[in-house]
């Protein structure tokens, strides 16, 4: 049964190992260390007492945002991302959060699914809004989960 226990900054490395193997476009590492501090609720999944998976979440007042959720590619189908978001909005309803958003690639099906499966809607298109591998642009897909009432079963 895996572990989720929130983020440290020795785990930065480790995180890096998994954002360049799990994005398309990785974070570099520097992007991944600013994303921490007071502000931010982020989560590590710990297997077999290594780190597979991360959340990185950005609080501000009662509004939340999800700038990154990644799986190792060699744990992924196994349920964790949807076991680390799940807790992820368990612990924000806790904190009295009313509204998680996020913003994911169209292209980006499994990540979409797995967002509406937890029962996020979608709100809006930003047009050409990532950049590609291949040096061209794609829509971004806005989600919100409003957390006032629970949305999702366990
Ligand atoms: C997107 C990502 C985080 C998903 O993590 P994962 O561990 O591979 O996904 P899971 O195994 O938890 O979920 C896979 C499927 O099972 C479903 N699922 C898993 N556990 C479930 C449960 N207990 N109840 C209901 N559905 C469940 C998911 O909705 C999803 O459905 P699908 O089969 O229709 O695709 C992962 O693929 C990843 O890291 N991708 C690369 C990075 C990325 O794209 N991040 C998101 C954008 S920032």
């Amino acid at each position: 049964m895996p572990t989720i226990l929130p983020l440290e900054s020795q785990d930065f490395d480790r995180l890096f190992e998994i954002e360049q193997a799990a994005h398309s476009v990785p974070w570099s590492l520097g992007t991944l260390k600013n994303n921490q501090g007071e502000r931010y609720h982020n989560l590590k999944l710990i297997e077999d007492d290594n780190i597979v998976g991360f959340a990185v979440c950005q609080t501000v007042l009662d509004e939340a945002t999800l700038f990154n959720i990644a799986i190792d590619p060699q744990f992924q189908g196994r349920s964790f991302g949807y076991l680390l978001l799940h807790t992820l909005i368990e612990q924000l309803q806790q904190k009295g959060i009313a509204t998680l958003w996020l913003e994911v690639r169209e292209s980006n099906q499994k990540a979409r699914r797995l967002y509406e499966r937890l029962g996020f809607n979608e709100v809006d298109i930003r047009k050409n809004y990532y950049p590609t591998p291949d040096g061209k642009r794609e829509n971004a897909v806005v989600m919100a989960l409003y957390l006032a009432e629970p949305t999702f079963t366990s």
